[in-house]
């Protein structure tokens, strides 16, 4: 049937492709999620096309008016995807020209090679933003946590074993450290991500006179001095997707930030750890064992992880054999980019809900930052401090705890005469050695967890995250 709507292969062909076909090549089934990009990227081609007089006043009129109608009806749900169409671009396209003839100027100097690329930059501008915007609400309750629960200790821990005592909240605000470096990396995503490659064509550009600033400027592909920023290679325009992998590449790094967080979380909430109470409304029961309450957001948030890297393997798998320059295998890229926006965004705001409630048990905490094995390497410095070259200290030291071992009992129960016998140098001040509060107060250098500089951390956030918010 001849519908009078556009097809990518009128003309050519003699006969209609195989339904096969159809339903193998199509990519409407997920690329219909760029309408709204690809209506606001072609009403910006109609004005450019206009200013250069190829549409005249009343058919750019009746080309945005019948963009927006159609945008209406798909936001409604009631536009008719139909995959003969093959793609968002087409669908829409042909419909439009169904109901406006001036519908059949509108890819005038355009192909779907840089009108794909446009779409997905569009999109992705907008979900880089509500991205960073998760990030910063998330640091916001991370800082606010370190900051409710500023008097509270526990081990800090290498190898899983316990090291060194520091502050629940320095260990909090480690993970506020990570996420800014994921919001620069978004940063920067956005930057390459926002340039503007209409006008390169299929793959050479166009000979018609066409105004690519103007587009960009238009679509704000622009810097910021509102200069517009256009694609400077045609070819590398419509074949380049450096920019969905980078996007890739940093969400990998946070859904593995997200995901050690989680497991951090897991840990603390079993019975063994016990340092945290996760919220009732954001843990899960067994089917079968009534006292179960598992931290399943968190082991999801680590598990999702695996698919953002999985995302990202994909797209450089994808990339890496292509010649020059479109080839349809990047029609492979756009659920990988979606697949990685969805499960970032929805990973950033569940955890940030879930940790909103998150109750720390002082008690625990403190009971184990207090074994005074901890402070095994500040004993050592005290010995530095009397004048001892640091390797014999450790020396020293690792001796003592073994004898304490041995004799089953607490590091700092150890006798003076047990302690001078291993090491004459050390006095009755020992003992001042293993009062936690001044062994972390002694940590004043910058960044390190004194209560003093982990508040100075905490200020700075605060300062931070609202001139930000400003
Ligand atoms: N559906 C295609 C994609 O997602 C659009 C570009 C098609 N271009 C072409 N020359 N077949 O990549």
């Amino acid at each position: 049937m001849n519908t009078g709507k556009p097809v990518s292969r009128s003309g050519r062909f003699e006969k209609k492709p195989a339904k096969k076909t159809t339903k193998f090549t199509q990519s409407v089934s997920f690329d219909w999620r760029l309408w709204e990009y690809d209506i606001a990227g072609s009403i910006a081609h109609a004005m450019m096309l206009h200013k250069i007089g190829i549409l005249t006043k009343s058919e750019l009129k009746s080309i945005t008016e019948g963009l927006k109608q159609i945008a209406s009806e798909i936001e409604r749900g009631e536009f008719n995807w139909d995959e003969t169409f093959e793609d968002v671009h087409m669908n829409i396209e042909a419909e439009l020209t169904s109901r406006v003839p001036a519908g059949a100027k509108l890819h005038t100097a355009r192909s779907r090679n840089d009108q794909v690329s446009l779409d997905m930059r569009l999109w992705l501008r907008h979900e880089i933003i509500s991205i960073c915007k998760e990030i910063r609400d998330f640091q916001q309750t991370i800082v606010g946590l370190a900051e409710k629960n500023i008097g509270i200790f526990i081990p800090g821990y290498t190898h899983l074993q316990r090291a060194q005592p520091v502050l629940i909240s320095h260990h909090l605000l480690a993970y506020v450290e990570m996420l800014e470096r994921d919001y620069q990396r978004y940063c920067d995503c956005f930057y390459r991500t926002n340039e503007c490659p209409l006008g390169s064509g299929a793959i050479a550009g166009t000979t018609i006179p066409i105004n690519r600033e103007s587009v960009a400027k238009i679509l704000c592909f622009i810097d910021e001095e509102d200069r517009p920023r256009v694609t400077q290679n045609s070819m590398d325009a419509v074949s380049d997707r450096d920019f969905v992998i980078e996007f890739c590449a940093a969400s990998s790094i946070t859904a593995v930030h997200l995901s050690r967080f989680a497991e951090d979380i897991i840990l603390w909430s079993t019975t063994e750890f016990n340092f945290i109470k996760l919220p009732d409304e954001f843990t899960t029961g067994s089917s079968l064992m009534p006292q179960k309450k598992n931290p399943d957001i968190a082991e999801l948030i680590r598990g999702k992880t695996g698919r953002v890297i999985g995302n990202l393997t994909t797209l450089l798998t994808l990339l890496k054999g292509l010649p020059m320059t479109y080839n349809r295998d990047l029609q492979e890229d756009k659920e990988r980019m979606f697949d990685t926006a969805d499960t970032i965004k929805a990973s950033l705001n569940v955890f940030n809900a879930m940790m909103t409630n998150v109750e720390f048990n002082k008690e625990v905490c403190n009971s184990a930052a207090s074994d005074p094995l901890l402070l095994a390497t500040d004993l050592a410095d005290y010995l530095v401090m009397k004048g001892l070259p640091f390797r014999k200290a450790h020396h020293i030291v690792g001796t003592l705890v073994s004898i304490a071992e041995k004799k089953k009992t607490r590091l700092d129960e150890l006798s003076i005469d047990e302690f001078k016998s291993v090491c004459p140098e050390i006095g009755e001040d020992v003992f001042e050695v293993f009062d936690l509060n001044k062994a972390i107060e002694k940590r004043n250098i910058v960044g390190a967890p004194s209560i003093r500089e982990v508040k100075k951390q905490i200020s700075r956030w605060k300062k931070q995250l609202k001139d930000l918010n400003r």
